[in-house]
This record gives structure tokens, C-alpha cells and sequence, in this order.
């Protein structure tokens, strides 16, 4: 597997926080044969974590990555199973080298790392010539385990932002289950952002994986790990500790990987000294930094009626169903709840108590 893959996909020379048991609970899971997914909203750090599980492995498994936000029809998905698959043993590109001209896609693979026979090959040229969608999707399905078979290594095949494939077919679920049951030389790992959809697939007892994957839910990261990292970013960047900087910290980021990291970084590039004032600046200019992705998921979340308002209600730390007493039946703000629940974008604390899943859009929302 190359280093380009995971500069494109995800962090890898930097430092990875905390995680640490989930990590090694997982590399071992996966060496076992055990199938994995990842439940958590977005950037939670659920593709990082597997790709350090990937990195991990790799001796063990060819990997095969496929990320399922970036297909836009069930064709597409199909080729980007094909293309990841071929990818992981050393053909990149495969589906368009095929569109274009099969002589190169031969010349190439003299160069490979791993010999893949012409057999292997043909096998991927023959299902382009399957015309029909969902067929063709069924037989990319199966390829890992018949290029693990083959070649005799293992093939983990992570499908990230699972989920989505809902959205392109809703018989994907079971289609990919019925297969992927069948792969005695696969490990999957799956991750998804859409919580109560990934609950559906994975632990619900009527879900098509039920039963099928060790679950993981990631929360923010542990308080006392992100004390320990702050502090040590804090001295490595020539600056002296301060309790109530750290705390102001914690108090924006709240454990949250991306957030954490981010904050951090613009402490170091503008401040002279570690202290609450400069946290706050620099929450500042995070909060411009993040202006678009914040406008963008508004605009998203906005789409369907009043659920602006009651994320902006949850935002100030109020009950939407007091605030929207007289606009709304409480079965419809219970309604719109549930529907931001399965997007990932709110959450249930305990019973009534809803918050957003990203404490910074928390605070946008609060000014
Ligand atoms: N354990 C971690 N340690 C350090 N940085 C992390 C960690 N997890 C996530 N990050 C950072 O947060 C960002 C979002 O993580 P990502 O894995 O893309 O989340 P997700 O897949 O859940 O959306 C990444 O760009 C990465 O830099
Ligand atoms: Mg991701």
C-alpha cells in the first residue's frame, strides 16, 4: 500500500491521540478475522483509525479502500469496489486503463509488486461487460474474495461512510451482507457517520449485519488524554503550560479530535504565549476558518422544514419542545429530532436531552 493513498485519505504522519485500545483491540479483531464498524458522527476520527489499523496490518492483508460518500450512482460504486480491489494489489486505476485500452493495463502489470495472473484480470474486464447495475455490483462484491483465495493473502476491504449507500440503492445493504457472509478470507471494516442508520444495518436484530461486525462507537476523545496531549503539544512548542488555557481548551473542543487538533494548531501559528486570552483569538479565527463547512452543513440541515430552528434551539441549550410550544405538536419536534438524529447531526444525552454532535457549530450557532 502507498503512502499516497493515506496523504489523500486521512492523517498518517501525524500524531494519532488517544485511541490507542481501540486501536490494538482492532488490529487484533482484524487479524483474527473479525469484521469491524466504526459508528461515530463526522470527524470523530473514524477513517483515521482505520487507516492506522490498515497501516498495521498491511504485512498481513492487502487492503482494499473504498469510500462510499465519493459514488454518486450504484455503477459507480461497483467500479470503485473494482478499482480499490485491483488498487490493493498494486493496479491503480483499473476501470478507466480497462475503458481505455486493455494493452497498457497488460504492460503495466508486468510492474507489479504482486503478481497478479492474467486470469485475475480477466476476471475484472468480464464483469465491465455486465451491463446491468445491481448484477454488476453483486460480482464486484465478491472479487476480494476470490483474489484473497487466489493469491493467498488476505484481502481488508474498509467501506468507509457506509451508509450512503443507502441513499444509491436501498437493497445494498443486503446484497453486500448475503456476500460478504461468504468471504472466508476477507476482514471489513465498515464506518459510518449516519448513527441511527448504522444501528439499523449493525446492532439491530432485524439489520442486515446484525451480529456480523464487532461494533465501535467513538465518543470524544478522553478527557485526561487530551489534558496530557495539550500539555505536551503546549512544550514542544516552546510555550509554558497554563491550567485555565488548557481548560478554555477543553471547554471549545470537548474531546473532538479534529476540532482539538485545529485549535491547536492556530494557538501556535498566532500566539507568543499559551494563555485563555489567546484561546479565545484563536477560537476566533477558527470559527472564519470553519465559516464555509459550517454555512454548507446549514444549508444541508435547513433543507427540510424547522430543523434549522431546532438545531439552533439546541445550540443555545434550550428544549425545542418548550421553545416550540404553539408552532409544533411535540410529535412533530420529537419528528424533526428523530430525522437530525439520523443524519448524525444531533444527538441523545439522556431522555429529552439533545445536544449537537459538533461542539464548535455549537458555538457558531451560539453567537
Ligand atoms: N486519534 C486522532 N488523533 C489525531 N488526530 C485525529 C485523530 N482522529 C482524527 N483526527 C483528526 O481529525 C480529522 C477528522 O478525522 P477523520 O478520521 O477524517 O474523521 P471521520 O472519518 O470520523 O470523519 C482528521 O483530519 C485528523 O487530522
Ligand atoms: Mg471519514
Amino acid at each position: 500500500m502507498n503512502k499516497e493513498f493515506f496523504l489523500k485519505v486521512g492523517v498518517i504522519d501525524e500524531e494519532f491521540i488517544n485511541r490507542r485500545r481501540e486501536l490494538e483491540d482492532v488490529s487484533a479483531l482484524v487479524r483474527m478475522g473479525q469484521s469491524c464498524v466504526f459508528i461515530a458522527p463526522r470527524r470523530y476520527g473514524k477513517t483515521s483509525l482505520m487507516l492506522k489499523v490498515a497501516e498495521r496490518v498491511k504485512e498481513d492483508f492487502f487492503i482494499a479502500y473504498v469510500d462510499v460518500n465519493v459514488c454518486t450512482s450504484v455503477r459507480d460504486l461497483g467500479e470503485h469496489i473494482l478499482n480499490a480491489v485491483y488498487s490493493a494489489v498494486g493496479i491503480k486505476g483499473f476501470v478507466q486503463k480497462a475503458k481505455d485500452r486493455i494493452g497498457e493495463l497488460l504492460r503495466s502489470m508486468r510492474e507489479l509488486k504482486v503478481k497478479v495472473g492474467e486470469l485475475e484480470l480477466e476476471v475484472g474486464l468480464e464483469l465491465l461487460q455486465e451491463k446491468e447495475d445491481i448484477a454488476f455490483l453483486r460480482k464486484v462484491i465478491d472479487l476480494p474474495q476470490e483474489l484473497a483465495r487466489k493469491s493467498g493473502k488476505r484481502l481488508l476491504v474498509i467501506y468507509d461512510e457506509f451508509s450512503e449507500v443507502y441513499t444509491l440503492n436501498k437493497k445494498i445493504p443486503d446484497i453486500v451482507r448475503s456476500s460478504v457472509q461468504m468471504h472466508k478470507d476477507c476482514v471489513y471494516m465498515f464506518a459510518g457517520s449516519q448513527e441511527s442508520m448504522m444501528r439499523r444495518f449493525f446492532t439491530s436484530p432485524k439489520g442486515p449485519f446484525y451480529r456480523f461486525a464487532k461494533v465501535f462507537v467513538l465518543d470524544f476523545l478522553d478527557e485526561e488524554d487530551v489534558r496530557k496531549y495539550i500539555r505536551e503539544k503546549v512544550r514542544s512548542a516552546g510555550m509554558s503550560p497554563d491550567k485555565d488555557a488548557e481548560e478554555e481548551v477543553l471547554k471549545i473542543t470537548r474531546g473532538h479530535p479534529y476540532y482539538l487538533k485545529k485549535l491547536l494548531q492556530v494557538i501556535f501559528l498566532t500566539c507568543d504565549r499559551f494563555t485563555s486570552e489567546c484561546v479565545r483569538e484563536s477560537l476566533e479565527r477558527l470559527l472564519e476558518e470553519e465559516k464555509h463547512y459550517f454555512e454548507t452543513l446549514l444549508y444541508h440541515i435547513k433543507e427540510k422544514k424547522y430543523r434549522g430552528e431546532v438545531v439552533r434551539i439546541i445550540a443555545m441549550g434550550e428544549n425545542p419542545y418548550e421553545v416550540l410550544k404553539g408552532t409544533l405538536s411535540s410529535q412533530q419536534v420529537l419528528q424533526v429530532l428523530k430525522d437530525l438524529e439520523l443524519e448524525g447531526i444531533v444527538r441523545r444525552r439522556k431522555r429529552g436531552v439533545y445536544e449537537l454532535t459538533d461542539p464548535v457549530l455549537g458555538i457558531y450557532l451560539g453567537r
